[in-house]
């Protein structure tokens, strides 16, 4: 691309509506946002258990700084592997119930890493319609060939599995909670389909994680379903409240990525506060189920009161509510009527999502408020009644 290219470029995004500004946070990442100088309830936000500014990550962070400094100096593999690193990595097996876990410096690295690891050119992977961006190019960094099924289809994933070559090594690939659509994976399906036709299967737990009862560790978990998803990816920058990710396994899957695995190799390690605040989050998340119980209460009252005012919040059942729009300026418009109204809730366009469900997409967190909810929804409410009187105008 050229310099002039750059801006024709922009020119293109513009005119298509897809043009994406960054909004500044002047404030801790709680229930209530100083956004561009303006005082808003968050829901957009990943912090689904509030624990991003709680004083025990806090302390966590501080102690580790003050003991270890601030940098870790080098990749895993070099001299940054320190203490902390495998501490947390012990506590996230814990939390799993898994022999082990490996951390990766975010999501994003684990899961083009690990796919791009596991699989190779000749082998298939199947991968659901709807999965993060992530999983995309680790699909297309793996060099294997990509099978997307339909979102949630198992009976399109099982005629793939049917149709791929014998001598391939199959990879199903799926989140557990989709991230955009609040909806989550018929993984008892896919784990008896992958067991049925000798596929491995890899659950990316991202927006799961901390949240589902009954420990916190996930969906997989929480379906019982933990000693056949042999391979379980989440993050520590969501419900966590930190930043980085890890995938839970066997020792022999955690060696196999430190050796093989090149977006865990070639980068320098997480620094020591990042790692004494994922093992405060976690010790939070075993020890403290309130925090769960409090998160769905939430999802519950503002998902049913969204439901009468009339909208439709596709199959959502968890604290991601995709308030569908499908046009994309009228979502951003929306998006910012309830910005006026000191609500914070992002339009989400194509390319995140596909093109014509462009969406609201509300999150919930542990530690709003009732009376943040009761807002909301009667912001939500007035902007139904504008929205029908614009459409009979
Ligand atoms: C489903 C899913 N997987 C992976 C990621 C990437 O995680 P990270 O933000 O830690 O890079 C995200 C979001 O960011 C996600 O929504």
């Amino acid at each position: 691309m050229g310099y002039d290219s750059i801006t024709t470029e922009l020119l293109r995004i513009e005119e298509a509506g897809l043009y994406r500004k960054l909004r500044r946070v002047e404030s801790d990442q709680g229930p209530m946002l100083r956004l561009d100088g303006r005082d808003v309830i968050n829901f957009s936000s990943n912090n689904y258990l509030g624990l991003a500014n709680h004083p025990s990550l806090c302390k966590a962070a501080k102690e580790a700084i003050d003991r270890y400094g601030c940098g870790s100096g080098a990749s895993r593999l070099i001299s940054g592997n320190m203490t902390l690193h495998e501490e947390l990595e012990e506590k996230i097996s814990e939390l799993k119930g898994t022999e082990a876990a490996l951390v990766f410096n975010s999501g994003f690295q684990a899961n083009t890493g690990i796919l791009s690891t596991l699989v190779g050119e000749g082998d298939v992977i199947f991968s659901d319609a709807l999965n993060h961006a992530s999983v995309i190019d680790g699909c297309r960094l793996s060099r294997a060939k990509v099978v997307v099924y339909g979102h949630c289809d198992v009976d399109e994933l099982e005629q793939g599995l049917k149709d791929a070559p014998s001598n391939a090594q199959n990879l199903i690939v799926t989140e557990s909670l989709f991230s955009m659509d609040g909806d989550e994976a018929p993984l008892a399906d896919i784990v008896r389909l992958a067991e049925k036709h000798g596929a491995m299967v890899m659950v990316d737990e991202a927006h799961a994680t901390g949240v589902y009862e009954p420990s916190g560790a996930g969906l997989v978990a929480k379906l019982g379903l933990g000693d056949r998803v042999p391979i379980q990816m989440g993050t520590l920058g969501k419900a966590l409240g930190g930043f980085g990710a890890y995938v839970a396994g066997s020792k022999a899957l955690r060696e196999l990525l430190i050796n093989r695995c090149r977006s865990f190799i070639f980068t320098t390690s997480l620094p020591p506060a990042v790692m004494a605040m994922g093992m405060a989050a976690v010790d939070l998340v075993m020890r403290e189920p309130e925090r769960r119980q409090a998160l769905w209460n939430n999802c519950e009252r503002l998902r049913s009161g969204l439901k009468e005012l009339g909208y439709s919040l596709g199959d959502s059942q968890s604290q991601i509510l995709p308030l569908m729009i499908g046009d994309a300026t009228q979502c951003m418009k929306l998006s910012e009527d309830l910005l006026q109204r000191g609500l914070f809730a992002q339009g989400i366009r194509p390319p995140t999502v596909p093109p014509g469900t462009s969406r609201l997409r509300i999150t919930l967190m542990a530690t709003h408020t009732r009376e943040q909810i009761d807002l909301a929804l009667r912001a939500f409410e007035e902007v139904a009644r504008e929205m029908r009187v614009e459409d009979r105008g």
